[in-house]
């Protein structure tokens, strides 16, 4: 189980729907705010151990990082304890940034900047950053997506307006590490859409559920990828009760619904 949360009691709201009201996420006096306030750390999915070598391969100590929608994820530290101090973590909750900003000052890690901010509209100039990183935010967007064949109208254009802002702040040549459940043959029409420049490619990670890890690297999109666009065949996941039995039930849902 990858958490370490000091609170007793379920920190969740009531209904999944709930982490689509951006209420949830950003207001002062409701759920979201109130999870961050009682919560000190919880880390979605797995931890920075469990890809740290996939990380690795593609990130140097130079590099000005951008990572979105971090809560109070310990990732943006252990990066830091691996060379990359040049950073910046953004998320829609002012609680979850206060909070990261005083943890991260006492802790002496005062050259990463925490900035309340929506991934949606990125408050960053053109070609800012060595590499965007996201970790379980993205697959916010996709609660109550519909059908994961064919999502509704309304969360292509979330998804399309958070890539259109990470493609834009990526310098040339930077990386997307997108860290999510998201199978490939639900990611990929949506980041091969026509006007990204990025090529696509993925590992997986996890024991027994395979998470997988994203790198677009922008401006290294062959020809061949954009004909690419049909649907991938690919066996469908066998969930492990074991392996869910600790996850937030916002992904259980998204997993029910791809087996159904
Ligand atoms: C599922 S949690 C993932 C947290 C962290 N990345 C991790 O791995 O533990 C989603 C996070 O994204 C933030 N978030 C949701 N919508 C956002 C948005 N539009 N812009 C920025 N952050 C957002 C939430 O406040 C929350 O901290």
């Amino acid at each position: 189980m990858d958490r370490t949360q000091n609170q007793t009691t379920s920190v969740g709201p009531s209904t999944v729907l709930a982490y689509l009201d951006p209420n949830y996420w950003s207001h002062p006096f409701y759920y979201r705010d109130e999870r961050f306030s009682r919560e000190e750390h919880y880390e979605w999915f797995k931890d920075y151990s469990h890809f740290r070598h996939l990380i690795q391969q593609h990130i140097k100590p130079y590099y000005s990082l951008l990572e979105l929608g971090c809560g109070n994820s310990q990732l943006c530290e252990e990066l830091y304890k691996d060379g990359i101090t040049q950073q910046t973590c953004i998320d829609i909750s002012a609680v979850a940034v206060e909070k990261m900003q005083k943890k991260l000052l006492s802790k002496g890690y005062k050259d990463i900047k925490v900035l309340e901010a929506d991934m949606l509209d990125l408050p960053f100039t053109n070609e800012s950053f060595d590499v965007v990183v996201e970790k379980g935010t993205m697959d916010v967007l996709f609660v109550d997506s519909g059908d994961p064949w064919n999502p509704r109208p309304a969360t292509v254009d979330k998804v399309m307006a958070m890539l259109q802002g990470v493609h834009r702040v990526l310098k040339p040549d930077g990386i997307f590490i997108s860290i999510t459940f998201g199978q490939p043959h639900f990611r990929r029409p949506l980041f091969e859409a026509p006007e990204f420049t990025w090529s696509v490619e993925w590992s997986t990670f996890g024991d027994t559920f395979h998470y997988f890890f994203y790198i677009l690297r922008k401006g290294r999109r062959s020809l061949d990828s954009r004909k690419h666009t049909e649907r991938i065949a690919i066996a469908p996941i066998s969930l492990l009760q074991d392996e869910l039995e600790n996850e937030d039930y916002i992904f259980r849902t998204n997993i029910d619904e791809i087996n159904m």
